[in-house]
């Protein structure tokens, strides 16, 4: 269902709202500063930043916190994620982040992993996360 072409302007864009959200990551700790930006069904971006904590674990990941933007605007649908790091090569999303993409992906989402030299990684949800444990397995 999600299986759509996503147009190189709209890849831009991604990348472009993940880098400035990453501006605002809040990384006293770690220093690693993380933007991420969702791209809805509807057409619809939304974008955020990690979020770290004095007690740690209560850290909440750019991604996670894009998805949750999204669907605290009333979003379910999505076609494409874009992750931006400074690391070389851009690492894809952590295993905590995938499984929050899953509720609301069968596979077929698109994923960018890019970083500021302008490195783009790109695949699709599936083969990240495959297996997956979702909403499917319950519902
Ligand atoms: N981080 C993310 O925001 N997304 C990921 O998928 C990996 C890790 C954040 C958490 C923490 O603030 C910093 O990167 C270092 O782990
Ligand atoms: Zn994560």
């Amino acid at each position: 269902m999600n299986q759509a072409m996503i147009t190189p302007k709209e890849k831009d864009e991604l990348i472009r709202l993940a880098r400035k959200a990453k501006e605002n990551a809040h990384a006293p700790y770690s220093g690693y500063t993380v933007g991420a930006a969702v791209l809805t069904a509807g057409g619809n971006y939304y974008s955020s930043c990690n979020v770290e904590n004095a007690a740690l674990t209560t850290t909440t990941h750019a991604e996670g916190n894009a998805l949750a933007a999204a669907v605290a605007a009333g979003e379910r649908e999505f076609l494409a994620l874009a992750v931006v790091t400074d690391a070389d090569p851009p690492p894809f999303p952590c295993a905590i982040c995938r499984q929050s993409l899953a509720e609301f992906d069968r596979g077929e989402m698109l994923i960018l992993a890019a970083n500021l030299k302008g490195t783009v990684r790109e695949t699709r949800f599936s083969e990240l996360y495959p297996e997956m444990f979702g909403p499917h397995k319950l519902l």
